[in-house]
């Protein structure tokens, strides 16, 4: 029998309230903004890696399609730093699927790089904190450290690794996602941060007025006031999208679809039923309000024309492992 190692772990997506988007002008992919998300129940990424000596390169499958190229040297580089801490020296087999579009706006490597991280880590037989987890997982994608925990967690500007602000089963918020296209979008992320950093000029304005706002968002989130929270999250959606239009040439991932749903979300909500909206790298909108809510929300979105699909999330969990180490570690 030939040496292999394995796990599966499962993570699930967040959609951040305040925004990360742009990084700091040093190497190790830290953000140059703070960001507050929440961790949702309904979108999860499930991943088993197999470390096995007698691979003889990285694979990687996603939705039962071999990935290659700049995706398959993303999972490889957090593979290396895994490998490298673990002293291992065997290529791995990584196994993905999403219980929803990938790259299109819904945090899929979020929930990707997350559980890519909990099962590589687990199946080299590291035992790391979550803290040490998230490192690994920022450095690849910092939205994805954020999904190491569950309910609310933030991201501090330069910082290593996400934080675990509250379990989220104590307030009973939901996220509801209007799906709008499923497509991959037009750009990554990390290409269109890069040309915001350099084109646009709002984003020194961006970055220099983040912090404040993070501030407003968690001082609102721990007097669980949804009205405060929402306009939060409003201001930061619409300061990141601004960055992005004056992008050149301008990043734009608003559809029309997008825009009507942020309308009527913005004529009907009242404060009999309060509703925010936010969207992210992607033409899908988000609505954040409260869980006796979700079905009067839910039927306004589910009559706009382009919205093909309605999902509830409730705060999800921590990402975690399982199944043990598993598959024999000896020859
Ligand atoms: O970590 P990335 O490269 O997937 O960046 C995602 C950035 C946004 O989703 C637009 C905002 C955020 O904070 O998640």
């Amino acid at each position: 029998m030939t040496p292999r190692f394995a796990a599966t772990a499962v993570a699930h997506s967040n959609i951040a309230l305040i925004k990360y988007w742009g990084k700091l002008p040093i190497s190790g992919n830290y953000p140059a903004v703070p960001s507050l998300s929440l961790t949702l129940d309904a979108l999860r990424t499930r991943t088993r890696v197999t470390f096995d000596s007698q691979y003889s390169q990285d694979e990687f499958e996603l939705d039962g399609k071999r990935v290659l190229e700049r995706p398959l040297q993303r999972v490889s580089s957090l593979l290396d730093a895994i490998r490298s801490l673990a002293s291992l020296e065997y290529f791995a087999k990584v196994v993905s699927s999403n219980n929803f579009p990938t790259a299109s706006g819904l945090a899929s490597s979020a929930s990707g790089f997350a559980a890519l991280a909990v099962a590589a880590t687990h199946a080299a037989g590291l035992n790391l904190e979550p803290a040490a987890i998230s490192s690994l997982a920022r450095a690849c994608s910092a939205s994805s450290a954020r999904s190491i925990h569950g309910g609310w967690a933030s991201l501090d500007a330069g910082a290593d690794s996400a934080n675990a602000l509250d379990s989220g089963q104590n307030w009973d918020v939901v996220l509801i996602v209007a799906v709008t296209d499923p497509g991959p979008k037009a750009i990554g992320s990390t290409q269109a941060m890069i040309r915001c950093a350099d084109t646009s000029p709002y984003f020194a304005a961006w970055v220099e007025t983040a912090p404040v706002l993070f501030a407003r968002a968690c001082g609102a989130l721990h007097h669980r006031d949804l009205d405060a929270l929402g306009r939060c999250m409003e201001e930061s959606t619409w300061r990141m999208h601004a960055t992005m239009l004056t992008a050149v040439p301008a990043v734009v991932y608003i559809s029309p679809i997008t825009l009507a749903i942020i309308n009527e979300i913005r004529s009907r909500r009242s404060a009999s039923v309060p509703a925010y909206f936010t969207t992210d790298a992607g033409p899908h909108v988000k609505v954040l309000t409260m869980a006796e809510h979700a079905a009067a929300v839910r039927s306004w979105l589910t009559q706009i024309p382009g919205v093909t699909d309605t999902i509830i999330c409730k705060p999800g969990p921590a990402a975690f492992v399982e199944t043990p180490v598993t598959e024999g570690h000896t020859a």
